[in-house]
């Protein structure tokens, strides 16, 4: 770290991502700044970063919808040397029914971050995209240059338009981003004081296995076995969400240290290996010593058969490279899954 604790502005910092990167910034020596409507999430989150760093970060209960309260935010941190903005809705079924609502609250809170954050001459972005902006790729594994594809979904759509928005006024301006796409992010921070936190029905797969496996749920569905993959079930490229939060740690000391070779830079977040939907139940069997009820179901629209990420960019340019394995991911995710149930929030 250099000399002065740098101030770090995290948009979303009580989400799943955000609060696993507030930790390692606030480890780094950072200093954290968060801005979070609790959409979906709780302040508790706050403290349980605290109890875990010591320090609990700054926290407004705001929606960046709101210019205005997010302009307070920054006169009141004259000094932020950069925003990570992870704040957006990111539920893919809800995005097709409700598009309005996706481009709504994903854009106007993008853009009005740019607008406050060019009046603030705050000029360091690290934005949270996805490797959804690939649909399904041509070739395995997927590199940045890999064609950005048609979104599925509204959801996705956002995070092209807006890795559009941000190339477009980092062009004409000062801004400097880095837009990481995150492959699937999964597990729990290893003290179990927080982790994913799916309201109602989760949509994700490893939240559904850890509440099934604690009686939440009746069984697995398994969308489908017969892809084009060795068991017929879709692969992914997961990758444990702490691994994934260091990574913004890395990037934001890139900008920050005027290490980056252009005003906007990718970066595909991924282990580099693919795990198939058995595999994945496998490893939390193993790691549990549970036997999980599941069962193959009908495809789930809109699922790419497989992709995982080439991550020699990352591990190169970033200097990088993820280190848990699956079975470390499914562990910290069951940890997690047992503290929920024993009412630790
Ligand atoms: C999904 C989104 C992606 C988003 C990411 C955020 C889609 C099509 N993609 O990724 O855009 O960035 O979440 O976390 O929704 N599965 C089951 N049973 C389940 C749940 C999932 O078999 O109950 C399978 C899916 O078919 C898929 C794999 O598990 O093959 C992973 O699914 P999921 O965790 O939802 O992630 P993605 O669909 O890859």
């Amino acid at each position: 770290m250099d000399s002065m604790p740098k101030k770090v502005l995290v948009t979303g910092g009580t989400g799943y991502i955000g609060s696993h990167t507030t930790v390692e910034l606030q480890q780094a020596g950072y200093q954290v700044v968060i801005v979070d409507n609790l959409s979906n999430s709780t302040d508790k989150i706050v403290g349980q970063i605290g109890q875990i760093t010591g320090r609990a970060p700054a926290f407004y209960q705001i929606d960046l919808c709101d210019e205005a309260a997010l302009r307070m935010v920054f006169r009141e941190h004259p000094d932020l040397a950069g925003v990570i903005h992870f704040a957006a809705y990111k539920a893919v079924g809800e995005s097709v029914e409700l598009p309005l609502k996706y481009y709504h609250n994903n854009l106007v809170s993008l853009i009005n971050l740019l607008q406050v954050m060019q009046e603030s001459r705050v000029y360091n972005m690290v934005f949270s995209s996805s490797c959804t902006v690939y649909g399904q790729p041509d070739t395995l594994p997927v590199t940045e240059q890999s064609p950005i594809k048609k979104a599925f979904s509204p959801y996705g759509n956002t995070k092209q338009i807006s890795e559009e928005i941000l190339a477009d006024v980092a062009t004409v301006s000062d801004l400097k981003v880095i837009s990481l796409r995150y492959f699937n992010p999964i597990g729990a921070h290893e003290s179990a004081l927080i982790g994913e936190l799916p309201i109602g029905i989760p949509n994700n797969l490893v939240p559904f296995i850890t509440q099934t496996a604690i009686g939440l749920r009746p069984k697995i569905m398994v969308f489908g076995n017969d892809y084009n993959t060795p068991d017929g079930t879709c692969i992914r490229d997961y990758i444990h969400v702490v691994d994934l939060a260091k990574a913004h740690v890395v990037a934001m000391q890139r900008m920050l240290r005027q290490n980056m070779e252009t005003y906007m830079e990718f970066f595909n977040l991924g282990t580099g290996k693919g795990t198939s939907v058995l595999e994945a139940i496998n490893a939390f069997e193993k790691v549990s010593g549970l036997k999980l009820n599941f069962e193959i179901t009908k495809r789930r629209e809109g699922d790419v058969d497989k992709v995982w990420a080439d991550v020699a960019h990352a591990n190169g340019k970033l200097g990088w490279k993820a280190e848990e394995g699956l079975e470390e991911m499914m562990l910290s995710a069951w940890q997690w899954e047992q503290n929920l149930k024993a009412g630790i929030l």
